[in-house]
């Protein structure tokens, strides 16, 4: 169990205890994440979320304390803050006025509150953070490497795959240590050792960053790590993202010396401050510099993110990050900076410039903000088959992204190879076409332990369900491989089920391909030669991943990403981080998928109610909407930068300016919601005055005077009606119009990323929920069940990337993933509109419960759904949604969490009917009816689980 997940467990555990101990409050967190070492920020927001009580349970009050030590706090003293008594119901985004913080301070907490009564709730558990080094100056530390003659790698046929390096230095601790932080960051890839002790389980630590201008560090307490006298310290440091190969390389026009590889510099290098604290107040710091060794001639022979790793276990180093190890074969650490650099030609579609590889010190090192990347889950092979003598291939059961432990046993030198694969071909060989690029090979060279070897890489991820084996020197058994789910350690926040078993695969293989792709940012794939933070899958999915997943950090990260990769002249590109800009004059950015840098913000604050998150990026969304502006001056869609449109709709395109107007338009409307959350007012007015104008742009352009769109695309009709283009009248029309073109295409959607998104919503939303429902559980191509019932475990990149009967034909072998999260938006409709969970306001403190199910009769292809269950974890704890419908009573089970209100939508005529837990509704307590005239009934409800029924009357 990971730390995150242990985290999760324990606070529904408190959540049990604390109901009986006065209703304390639990999951307390600083920044999103559970007692955070070394956060970036000397204003962090605090947050909480109160257990689940009676009916109508809500803070009034509550009183917070922050301490600096924890015999402080035990006396429930806060020298550091202390709030007092704050009238109120906040819970969330809660920031820290207290005495200003110092680098490496050490912050202790705890809550309690003031319920509905009045009465005060016990003190929540204590919880802690610590804080960072904020300044570049709070660094004394210097970037270290090793001496690189290597010259930069030119070929695009052969790979270049160099040598993890191992770093190490010994050091002296004094009696009395009360504290130790280890800060590190790299250019590249780190582990970090400790006296033989793995620091941390988190994986490709610092992160990924545009390392010229930023880079991330870590933070982590080491104290029970070191011990009196001699210690040593080591860090073994691998390409990453900095020097490794990162995305498509050869593909888009790079010059001879891009081979896909080094695209921020060409050597890695390492910087970390290990910082003691003794007892009597005295302090000591170890930091990089020239004392420290390194060797590239250890055990990690290659160690490519894409490429995979190469572990030669006769060449281990026992005891190297311990006291005592005899380094003088080591080599004498260097300055990064003494490295040479080295000025190569660049080319690219702009031609050809001159860009300078070498080392450059980021101007900003940032705390790392996300959950770490860690391996959530073990998965047990189901199967081995030798498919040719001494090849074996292991079925893991499912796609997924991470790594593999191997168990194996033979004489020193035997070496066993691992291929990867998504799928297999009919004759059962491995499909590796689709990887590209990426070598996704892992070779491990045994040392001959006659006890046996295990090992795992660390330094590279695959996206794969098959593994292929060679040279093993034993016969396999199935616990020879055993598959590591890895990804960013967001606490994952839905549950869905549902009386259509094809939908219940569907939903676990959408939560799958979000968790792999969601590796450090937002990537399209894990597999091929890509994984790049593609702008137009994320803002198409962003709402999704907040439903699946706790993601605020996540998005916090990632956003940086974008701002920082926001060209010269104002469009945010294609993919963030986006690599390829040093020295280019790339125009990687297109309509879609750069207002990403306005979607996801937007959504994050809806979501989380972080207005933080606007307050960071608005001057930057600014500019971006000036370049939207300023190339628009008609207010009319254009087509310029990449034209990816719709992209991969069924023969069913829509034109590229025609997107842009309605993306222009529904970014105006989220800068002006935007802009008013931060009181800036103005600015609002400003921006809905251009949405205004747009909107008139696009009537003119596109409007026929009958209220017809000329445009005649699924996806033109979807966009509109999804982005309030359309008078309610030309809403029935276009409403009407989609409806028609899909039934005429055989109850089929034709729409690409953009349209399918919005097209379920859309329908539901105008009328067609039955229709929605229709193609949500069609199992036709092109459709989401079509996937599922060809054996899919994941969200395909293609609706066909394989069927049963032309198997992967259908496509061209290299543009077909098997885990492409895009098609799986589908899933904010499923909680939004058919289980019904949302939120009336920002951060779901008014919870919408409007459960939308299909008429009994609606679909003649497969058995309409007829119950669902769902729930989702919104910031302020559980909400659930669970409906069934018995012939024509409709049964509705919620829970609205404690200190929220919701609204519930009946689908029924007459509240006279009505009934909570059995008994007429106007006896219920906590229930106040809002609307009891037409259709659906609205009722408001508090805190607390309900159980409605009611005569089903249909959702319209
Ligand atoms: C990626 C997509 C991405 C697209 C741009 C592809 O190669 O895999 O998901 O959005 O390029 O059209």
């Amino acid at each position: 169990m990971t730390k995150h997940a242990l985290v999760a467990a324990l606070y529904l555990l408190c959540h049990l205890v604390s109901v009986q101990a006065g209703t304390a409050p639990a999951y307390l967190r600083c920044e999103y994440l559970a007692d955070p070492v070394g956060i970036g920020t000397g204003e962090p927001r605090l947050s909480w979320q109160l257990a689940p009580g009676p009916r109508g349970h809500r803070q009034t009050a509550y009183r917070l304390i922050v301490a600096s030590d924890e015999a402080i706090l035990a006396d429930n003293e806060g020298d550091l803050w202390d709030t007092g008594k704050v009238q109120g119901r906040a819970t969330a985004q809660i920031v820290y006025k207290g005495v200003s913080l110092k680098a490496g301070q050490r912050c202790h907490w705890k809550i309690r509150i003031w319920d509905e009564k009045g009465e005060a709730s016990a003190w929540s558990q204590r919880a802690h953070w610590s804080v960072g080094l904020f300044a570049v100056d709070d660094w004394c530390a210097e970037f270290i490497s090793f001496r690189d003659v290597s010259p930069v790698h030119r070929s695009r046929k052969e790979l270049y795959l160099p040598p993890a390096r191992h770093y190490r230095k010994e050091f002296r601790v004094r009696a009395g240590i009360r504290r130790a932080t280890l800060y590190a960051t790299a250019l590249g890839i780190q582990d970090l050792y400790l006296n033989g002790k793995r620091v941390s389980d988190r994986y490709f630590a610092p992160g990924w960053s545009d390392y010229r201008k930023r880079a991330y560090y870590h933070s982590y307490d080491v104290t029970g790590l070191l011990g009196h006298g001699d210690n040593a310290v080591g860090a073994v440091v691998a390409d990453g993202w900095y020097a490794g190969y990162v995305g498509y390389g050869v593909l888009v026009g790079y010059g001879p010396y891009r081979s896909g590889r080094c695209f921020y510099g060409k050597t890695p290098a390492f910087m970390a401050q290990l910082e003691l604290e003794y007892g009597d107040g005295t302090h000591q710091t170890i930091t990089t510099d020239t004392s420290w060794k390194v060797t590239g001639d250890g055990p990690l022979r290659e160690a490519d993110i894409q490429g995979g790793e190469t572990y030669d276990a006769r060449k281990e180093m026992p005891g190297w990050s311990t006291a005592g190890f005899d380094d003088t074969h080591w080599e004498v650490a260097i300055p990064a900076a003494d490295n040479p650099s080295t000025v190569v030609p660049y080319s690219d579609r702009g031609g050809t410039h001159l860009i300078q590889l070498g080392f450059v010190k980021p101007a900003i090192l940032q705390a790392y903000p996300a959950p770490p990347i860690a391996i959530t889950q073990e998965l047990a092979a189901r199967r081995v088959t030798e498919v040719k003598p001494g090849v074996h291939i292991f079925d893991l059961g499912e796609n997924f992204a991470g790594v593999v432990r191997l168990k194996t046993k033979g004489p020193a030198g035997a070496k066993v190879t691992l291929r990867y694969g998504e799928m297999l071909h009919p004759d059962g060989r491995l499909m590796t076409e689709n990887l590209r690029r990426a070598r996704a090979i892992d070779q491990y060279i045994l040392k001959g332990d006659p006890k046996g070897e295990q090992w795992t890489p660390r330094f590279t991820y695959h996206g794969f369900q098959f593994v292929e084996i060679t040279g093993l020197p034993h016969k396999p058994s199935l616990d020879t491989v055993t598959g590591l789910v890895l990804h960013n350690d967001t606490p994952m926040t839905s549950q869905f089920e549902c009386s259509d078993p094809v939908i219940n695969q569907l939903f676990k293989n959408i939560t799958r391909t979000q968790r792999a792709n969601f590796v450090e940012v937002p990537t399209d794939c894990p597999q091929r030669d890509e994984r790049l933070g593609w702008m137009g899958d994320a803002q198409i999915y962003v709402r999704s991943a907040t439903i699946n997943a706790d993601v605020a950090s996540f998005f916090t990260k990632w956003l940086d990403d974008v701002e920082e990769a926001q060209r010269s002249f104002g469009a945010y590109p294609d993919y963030a981080p986006y690599p390829m800009q040093h020295g280019g004059s790339g125009k990687s950015f297109g309509t879609a998928w750069m207002d990403a840098g306005i979607i996801c913000p937007w959504n994050i604050w809806r979501v989380y109610g972080d207005k933080r998150i606007i307050e960071h990026h608005y001057e930057s969304m600014v500019r971006f909407m000036e370049f939207r502006r300023a190339v628009s001056p008609k207010f009319g869609g254009i087509s310029l930068g990449n034209p990816w449109g719709d992209w991969l709709n069924v023969n069913d395109p829509t034109p590229v300016e025609y997107i842009d107007a309605c993306y222009f338009a529904w970014t105006s409307q989220l800068m002006a919601e935007m802009a008013a959350a931060i009181g800036k007012e103005s600015d609002a007015a400003f921006y809905r005055d251009v949405f205004q104008r747009i909107k008139s742009a696009f009537a003119r352009d596109y409007v026929s005077k009958e209220g017809a769109l000329s445009v005649k695309s699924q996806t033109a009709h979807v966009l509109a009606l999804a982005f309030n283009l359309l008078t309610e009248e030309q809403k029935t029309i276009a409403a009407e119009t989609l409806a028609d073109q899909i039934s005429r295409n055989g109850y089929r959607m034709a729409t690409g990323f953009l349209g399918t998104k919005e097209l379920l919503p859309v329908l539901s939303a105008n009328g067609y929920h039955d229709l929605a429902v229709r193609l949500f559980q069609s199992r036709k191509l092109p459709s989401w069940g079509h996937e599922v019932v060809n054996g899919a475990t994941s969200i395909w990149e293609r609706w066909d990337s394989y069927t049963k009967e032309d198997g992967f034909g259908r496509h061209n072998a290299a543009m077909n993933s098997f885990s492409h999260y895009a098609f799986g938006a589908v899933c904010e409709w499923m909680f939004r509109t058919l289980a019904g969970i949302d939120t009336a306001d920002v951060g779901y403190s008014h919870v919408l419960l409007r459960p939308m199910p299909p008429s009994l009769k609606s679909n003649p292809d497969n058995t309409p759904i007829h119950w669902v269950k769902a729930s989702y974890d919104s910031i302020n704890g559980r909400i659930k949604s669970a409906w069934r419908l018995e012939k024509s009573v409709f049964r509705y089970d919620i829970t609205v969490p404690p200190n929220t209100t919701a609204s519930v939508f009946l689908p029924t005529a007459s509240i006279e009917a009505v009934t909570e837990s059995g008994r007429p509704i106007s006896r219920r307590d906590a229930v106040e009816i809002r609307s009891i005239e037409g259709h659906p009934i609205v009722l408001e409800v508090g805190p607390g689980s309900y159980s409605f029924a009611c005569e089903f009357a249909g959702v319209h």
